[in-house]
């Protein structure tokens, strides 16, 4: 069984003069469990779209999003909501961490906003996801003392510290110079081979695509395998 499913989704947005622009056209795409996949494609073809859908953040036009199995046809935003909590992790291509807490506690974070965790276990969780992002150096750092690819791999620790099912990666190592991008990415494609967590990355760089198990593009609404 997939982790996530799209069935026949399509997805418009609409400009500011009034038309529509379609993104998706009846795109049906699997992620199978420890699967990576990598999302290319030119700047505006859709792919944050695509990821935002995947990761339950968006609800397409038309067509079928299942988890685990079950469908969220007709789901309330508050169980959309708990399904994304309890299955996804997210990075963004800037870490966009919240500038008043330490690394620690930006790690914490989606700890204290899924409740249920005891102090201790949050405190465990927290220890082990900066530990698996080689972070914990910098626990106590604020934001702005840290470098773009140390806030990174906060964002990263973050990301996992729920132990996802999948991690939605949305051009994670833009804005990284390439030996700190190669080392975000190897921490995320080892989750990959050590945990089962399936991970989607959109990226520019063929370089990252190359790592990935399944290589897409999407183009004027499709996708395809490359
Ligand atoms: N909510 C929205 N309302 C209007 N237009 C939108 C909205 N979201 C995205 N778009 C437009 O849809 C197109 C696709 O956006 P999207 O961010 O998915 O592309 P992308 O492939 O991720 O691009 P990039 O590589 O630059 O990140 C763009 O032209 C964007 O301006
Ligand atoms: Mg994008």
């Amino acid at each position: 069984m997939s982790v996530i499913s799209l069935t026949d989704c399509s997805h418009a947005v609409s400009l500011p003069d009034g038309s529509s622009l379609g993104l998706l056209a009846n795109v049906s795409v699997a992620l199978e469990k420890g699967q990576s996949v990598s999302v290319r494609g030119r700047s505006g073809s859709g792919k944050t779209t695509l990821l935002s859908i995947l990761g339950l953040l968006l609800t397409p036009d038309a067509g079928q999003v299942h988890v685990a199995g079950a469908s969220l046809d007709g789901a309330t935003d508050a169980q959309r909501t708990r399904a994304r909590r309890a299955t996804i992790g997210f990075v963004f291509q800037s870490a966009s961490l919240v500038p008043n807490l330490t690394a620690y506690e930006n790690v914490e974070l989606p700890l204290l906003q899924g409740g249920d965790h005891s102090r201790a276990r949050r405190r465990q969780a927290v220890a082990a996801a900066m530990d698996r992002a080689q972070i914990t150096h910098r626990r106590t750092s604020f934001p702005r003392q840290l470098s773009g690819g140390e806030q990174q791999r906060v964002a990263l620790a973050r990301a996992l510290v729920r132990s996802p099912a999948v991690i939605i990666a949305d051009e994670p190592t833009a804005s990284l110079d390439v030996a700190t991008a190669d080392r975000v990415l190897a921490l995320l494609l080892e989750r990959c081979r050590e945990d089962g967590t399936s991970i989607v990355i959109a990226t520019h760089d063929p370089q990252v695509a190359q790592h990935a198990h399944r290589r897409l593009t999407l183009d004027d609404g499709q996708l395809h395998d490359e």
